[in-house]
């Protein structure tokens, strides 16, 4: 099927790939025409794992191209995918949804036959009304299918999840929508993929009550952690023994240094502005965001207390970005945790596989090195803030070997205290006993 996507950001250009790869007939498009040259080269604007070389294979396979200037929408465009940004406003942090309102009334001039036009840009409730409204304004002659289709990939390991989603949520009634779009995932749902029909708006509602769930979950096996330290229990057995049952499971129970990444802060601030917009109280997701944002304060705070005397230490980083597999730090706990350390007259020396320019850029004060090892070289201090694999494999008999201090701080619970101990380390870990 002809197929345009609309916005080259991290969800539309994975979509966009993985739909070429599901047989389909993509171009990308974007108005930021330095970008499409750009992916015309092969230069792909974000890390994610495997993404370059699936471009790469698509375009030559002649599935996948990329556009800017007039929208290509000829006659055989079945389909239109808008996945541009809804970055929070600066005003009460609701979704802005201006960039989305555009494109329907881009797509609106441009139409030349009936299209489903599919929002996968994360919007709140109501928002594919207006995107229909605003099209029948601009365009009343052609009818349009307007359908909300959330994505929910996850930054490192996007691919694997389009290719094989918990369930693939369409919000419409419209049956001939509900056909396109079985059939447009058709190879997703032959292997497998459950396909839900919802309603617009309960498609919309969805994809946010599953992020602020899973950033409750979190909030909450952090809590606990911060119990666990104070009542001698430890929160890796605790949410081990937790996730067993299955009504609770094991994933998004693992505690750290707080959730970060473009999603979380930014999908439960959006839901709390909404439902204030209703007149409806979320009491637990008000407090999801006010724990989250305590515990970031609250990490900076513990590390400087396991050093003892932060003035005039050097800590070697491991990991700024907000989690692995990605060199996103868009919120990452590591930004406040930092400052803090800074504020406290500490010296910066970081290191991570993929963070590097954008932490050269946001932190510009610190130190950088090429690998772990000579980040920790010399070091008073080890902090590990991301799960990046390749920190658990550290020898750490070399590292004490190499540091000047002891201290090693893992905020995500990477590496036991026992092996730690063992080389000759302090180790301060998150929800166990030091
Ligand atoms: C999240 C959701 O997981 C996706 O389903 C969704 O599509 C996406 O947002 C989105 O709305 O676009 P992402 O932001 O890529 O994906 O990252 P996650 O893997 O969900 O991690 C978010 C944060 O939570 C990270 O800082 C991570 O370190 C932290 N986290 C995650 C924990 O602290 N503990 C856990 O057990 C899991």
């Amino acid at each position: 099927m002809r197929i345009v996507v609309i916005g080259t950001g991290y969800v539309g250009l994975v979509t966009g790939a993985c739909l070429a790869e599901l047989g389909h007939d993509i171009t990308c498009y974007d108005t930021d025409a330095g970008k499409i040259a750009r992916l015309q080269r092969g230069e792909m604007p974000i890390f994610e794992p495997g993404l370059e070389e699936l471009v790469k294979s698509e375009v030559a396979a002649g599935r996948l191209s990329f556009a800017s200037g007039a929208l290509p929408l000829d006659r055989r465009v079945r389909a239109v995918f808008v996945a541009v940004g809804t970055p929070p406003s600066a005003i009460d942090h609701s979704a802005d949804l201006s960039a989305v309102h555009a494109v329907a009334e881009a797509i609106g001039r441009a139409a030349v036959r009936p299209l489903a036009v599919i929002v996968k840009s994360t919007v709140p409730v109501g928002t594919g009304e207006a995107v229909e409204r605003i099209l029948r304004d601009v365009r009343p002659g052609i009818a349009f299918d307007v359908v909300s289709n959330p994505e929910f990939l996850r930054e490192g390991s996007a691919l694997a999840d389009f290719r094989a989603p918990d369930r693939i949520v369409v919000g419409t009634s419209a049956k001939p929508a509900r056909r396109l779009l079985a059939d447009i995932y058709r190879p997703l749902t032959e292997r497998g993929a459950p396909l839900v029909f919802t309603e617009r708006a309960s498609a919309e509602m969805i994809k946010y009550a599953a992020n602020a769930f899973l950033a409750a979950k979190i909030a909450f096996i952090n809590e606990i952690a911060d119990l666990c330290e104070a009542a001698d229990a430890d929160v890796e057995e605790v949410s081990l023994g937790m996730g067993l049952d299955r009504r609770i499971g094991a994933a998004f129970l693992r505690p750290g240094p707080g959730y970060g990444g473009s999603c979380f802060p930014k999908d439960t601030e959006a839901l709390l502005a909404a439902a204030q917009g209703h007149g409806v109280q979320l009491r637990l997701v008000e407090s999801t965001v006010a724990a989250n944002e305590g515990r970031k304060r609250a990490m900076g705070r513990r590390v400087i207390r396991a050093l003892g005397e932060a003035h005039g230490r050097t800590i070697a980083v491991l990991g700024v970005t907000f989690k692995a597999g990605t060199d996103d730090m868009r919120q990452a706990p590591s930004l406040p945790i930092l400052a803090a350390l800074r504020a406290a007259g500490a010296r910066l020396r970081i290191f991570d596989p993929e963070g590097m320019a954008h932490a050269r850029s946001l932190l510009p004060e610190a130190d950088y090195t090429r690998s772990a090892y000579e980040c920790l070289d010399g070091a008073d201090a080890a902090l590990l803030l991301t799960d990046w694999p390749e920190f658990a494999a550290l020898d750490l008999a070399r590292v004490k070997a190499s540091m000047r201090g002891d201290v090693f701080v893992d905020l995500r619970n990477m590496l036991s205290p026992e092996r730690l101990r063992a080389a000759g380390l302090r180790a301060f870990g998150i929800g166990r006993r030091e």
